[in-house]
């Protein structure tokens, strides 16, 4: 077994300041960050490992200057190169820059569909920049994605961030609900949608899917505190991928550093390949020995592996725990709750209402706090119209642990490519069997088709 995708979280600094950023509460400060020189190496031994894909996200991975040199040396070590990118600091010489340095998809977040509500949830006005760069999209070829993070204060604009995708060159629309760790985690009773809002949205999506089929990709990750079962995240802990941090911490996941205990080398200490196979951290929860009922005997271990060891961790206090929103948890009623107090309490608009019917209080949200430092750091290279110039604070948007894992739709032939030279360098068809997910599982998604939409 070895890593599909490696997830390359650059840097921590970036433009935006969203209030259920991913990003860990203890930020890794620009001085601490890899080199290019050590990136470098740390793709190269990526391939050699097997990855075959490289997602680069943050923060903000266009806040490192060298970043045309870092895609450069992915692409070269044999990569297929994803940015996941918030659109700021961007303007149309850097991203040919980085087309021609071999970017292979280009994935861009949005906070909503208009201005306001992108300035509300992130603290900076960024809405009208990423609207350019998907016009200078358009016109270059390069793979899209768009993903609009959906909460509650704006699950009811849909119709509208569908519309800007149909506008685009996008070939898939990730609407992705906020998955509830870091700083969403401490927002959650404002950010979970109802579950009205949330029938709504899938009735709408289910149409637009139908409508688009043949021609756009459209998801939907739902909330999975309303799923019957978990998400398989990160495809099972250790399984498929691996993250490393700004300054070269290797992690199984995202959140990985709030389960307490756990130690996590350094790629500046040791290769990929030994991380991968020996690292304490990524042992721990690998396969399924440390499984306790009702996972250990369940039929779907196989598939959600028990969940989200984080979740498990926050919601149940115990990482090795059931995910609690299985319904086959013991402690499902904590979720409950949590669901019928957001449902009992909620003020909000209809889903899917028309434009100017909702202006969010955002300022009971718990947002991070500003790193002026962080703002300084960031070359925005922008057109003169921007309206970054009037940017109050900085931060990202969301990236969730999820959504750096998307393999891309559009342009699948690089990855075919190089999906049959690993194929071809598999001497034996007993290897082969070992492997099977080379075989018909290499479109990496942690969360299966049948969790979008299966909700309780
Ligand atoms: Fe998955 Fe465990 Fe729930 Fe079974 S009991 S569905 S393995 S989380
Ligand atoms: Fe850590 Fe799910 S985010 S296992």
């Amino acid at each position: 077994m070895h890593p599909l995708a490696l997830i390359a979280e650059l840097t921590h600094r970036c433009p935006l300041h969203c209030v259920y950023c991913s990003n860990p509460l203890e930020l890794q400060s620009r001085s601490t960050e890899l080199s290019t020189g050590v990136w470098s190496r740390v793709f190269l031994e990526a391939a050699q490992l097997g990855v075959l894909q490289a997602d680069f996200t943050g923060g903000e991975p266009l806040a490192r200057t060298d970043i045309v040199d870092l895609v450069k040396s992915a692409r070269a070590a044999g990569l297929y190169v994803n940015l996941i990118t918030s659109g700021l600091p961007l303007d149309e010489p850097r991203l040919d820059a980085l087309i021609a340095a071999g970017l292979d998809h280009l994935q861009l977040s949005f906070q909503g569909a208009r201005e306001e509500i992108a300035a509300e949830i992130s603290g900076t006005r960024s809405h009208a920049q990423k609207l350019r760069v998907l016009a200078w999209l358009k016109s270059r070829r390069i793979a899209v994605t768009l993903n609009f993070v959906i909460h509650r204060r704006n699950i009811d604009q849909l119709p509208e961030m569908l519309a800007i995708a149909e506008s685009s060159s996008a070939t898939r629309i990730e609407f992705a609900n906020v998955q509830y760790y870091g700083w969403a985690f401490a927002n959650r009773e404002h950010l979970l949608p109802t579950r009205t809002q949330l029938d709504a949205s899938l009735a709408f999506i289910q149409q637009a899917q139908k409508r688009l089929e043949g021609r756009i990709r459209v998801e939907f990750v739902v909330p999975d505190y309303y799923a019957k079962y978990p998400k398989p995240c990160m495809g099972g802990w250790a399984r498929k991928l691996m993250l490393v941090t700004p300054s070269g911490e290797a992690l199984p996941c995202h959140a990985a550093k709030i389960i307490p205990g756990l130690s996590f080398d350094n790629v500046k200490d040791r290769s990929l390949r030994e991380i991968w196979q020996s690292s304490e951290a990524f042992e721990k929860f690998r396969g399924q020995s440390w499984m306790q009922e009702p996972c250990k005997s369940c039929d779907r271990r196989e598939q959600d592996f028990g969940g989200c060891r984080c979740q498990a961790f926050l919601l149940a206090g115990d990482p090795a725990a059931t995910d609690p929103v299985c319904s086959l948890s013991p402690k499902r009623q904590t979720v409950d709750a949590i669901l019928t107090a957001i449902n009992s309490s909620s003020t909000d608009t209809p889903a899917c209402a028309p434009p100017t019917s909702h202006r969010p209080d955002v300022t009971i949200l718990h947002r991070p706090a500003a790193r002026n430092a962080t703002a300084r750091q960031i070359p925005l290279a922008l057109p003169p119209q921007s309206l970054l110039t009037a940017a109050p604070s900085t931060r990202r948007s969301h990236r969730s642990a999820h959504h750096a894992l998307q393999i891309p739709y559009q342009r699948p032939h690089r990855l075919i490519k190089l999906l049959v030279v690993r194929l071809l360098s598999i001497r034996s068809m007993d290897r082969l069997r070992q492997r099977p997910e080379h075989v018909v599982r290499l479109p990496v998604k942690n969360r299966q088709p049948e969790h979008r939409q299966r909700v309780r």
